[in-house]
């Protein structure tokens, strides 16, 4: 008997084989992805930073060539994108990043009433800190009113977050109408895309977004990786919340996880993708669910 197998005999009503239908929490890592792991776990284990050997080059390479597969998914720049190792990380960065490297000045955050704890819970640490915190509420649609939005930024704010696909809704908010009246502004707009990469188109060459956060385990990829895009221009600056290195442009120190870094897959088209996950992913678990007919007690014609 698997450990799964075990874990789900002793907690799950529909035994050792549950139908688990959300991959919005996480997805398992592709058989590709695992290959392409693997050597760098053993013979390929170099510091990617250590550039004086062969085995430091190796890795840096792969590190490379993986910054450009993720940039190139949301059309920025590879110099852009800073490896963290997730969302909450990415969101953590970007907020308290911004915050503290303005906090001489007492500037203003904003968010919205439905964004991740990785969000709210940064933003209440720096209220807790002293610094204003404004989150605007969302309409029963659960998209923000862009007027209401508008009229509650300070003109001294130095950031404000907002979530592009929420995880519990689903919903898309615009987030190039949110982007530009802070960017007018002089306020860094911040998006948390945990649920947008690889599902929804993603330009951000044309988004007025500087910061946006992402993560591998979302789409196939291995927990515990992830990136910061932050965008390359002279006002764009935040202030490193990991000390004792000059990695990734010095916003994040730390050597970095080869290993987990080269699964970024070159990732087929957006439209290909959600195709794959809406037919394929979704028939597949109905009909396994509709062959085995109850779960949790609930006839499978209530679906
Ligand atoms: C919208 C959103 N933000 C943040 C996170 C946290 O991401 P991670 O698990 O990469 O830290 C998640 C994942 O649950 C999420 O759905």
């Amino acid at each position: 008997m698997s450990d799964f197998q075990r874990v789900s005999t002793g907690l799950h009503p529909c035994g050792a084989n549950p139908v688990h239908l959300d991959h919005v929490a996480t997805t398992p890592v592709d058989p590709r992805v695992i290959r392409r792991m693997l050597p760098y776990r053993t013979e390929m284990y170099g510091n990617s930073t250590s550039r004086s050997h062969a085995h430091g080059r190796v890795g840096e390479e792969a590190v490379e060539l993986a910054r450009e597969q993720v940039s190139s998914l949301v059309n920025g720049d590879p110099h852009e994108i800073v490896w963290t190792s997730g969302v909450t990380e990415s969101n953590n960065l970007a907020i308290k990043g911004a915050a503290h490297l303005h906090r001489a000045k007492g500037n203003p955050l904003m968010t919205l009433t439905t964004e991740h704890q990785s969000v709210l819970g940064a933003m209440l640490e720096l209220d807790r800190d002293g610094l204003e915190v404004t989150v605007v509420p969302v309409q029963e649609s659960g998209l923000v009113d862009l007027a209401v939005f508008e009229a509650a930024l300070h003109p001294g704010a130095v950031l404000a977050s907002g979530m592009f696909v929420n995880n519990e809704t689903g919903v898309i908010q615009d987030i190039a109408a949110i982007g530009a009246p802070c960017r007018a502004r002089g306020i860094l707009p911040h998006v948390d895309a945990a649920q947008a990469a690889g599902k929804v188109p993603i330009d951000l060459a044309a988004l007025p977004v500087d910061l946006m956060s992402f993560s591998a385990h979302k789409i196939y990829g291995p927990k515990g990786i992830g990136a910061l895009y932050a965008e390359l221009r002279p006002r764009m600056r935040i202030a490193c919340q990991m000390h004792g290195g000059v990695h990734e442009r010095g916003m994040r120190s730390g050597m970095l996880c080869t290993h987990q870094i080269v699964e970024e897959l070159p990732l087929p088209p957006v439209e290909i993708q959600c195709s794959v996950l809406a037919e394929d992913a979704i028939q597949a678990a109905v009909s396994d669910f509709r062959s085995r007919q109850t779960i949790r007690g609930a006839a499978a014609d209530d679906l």
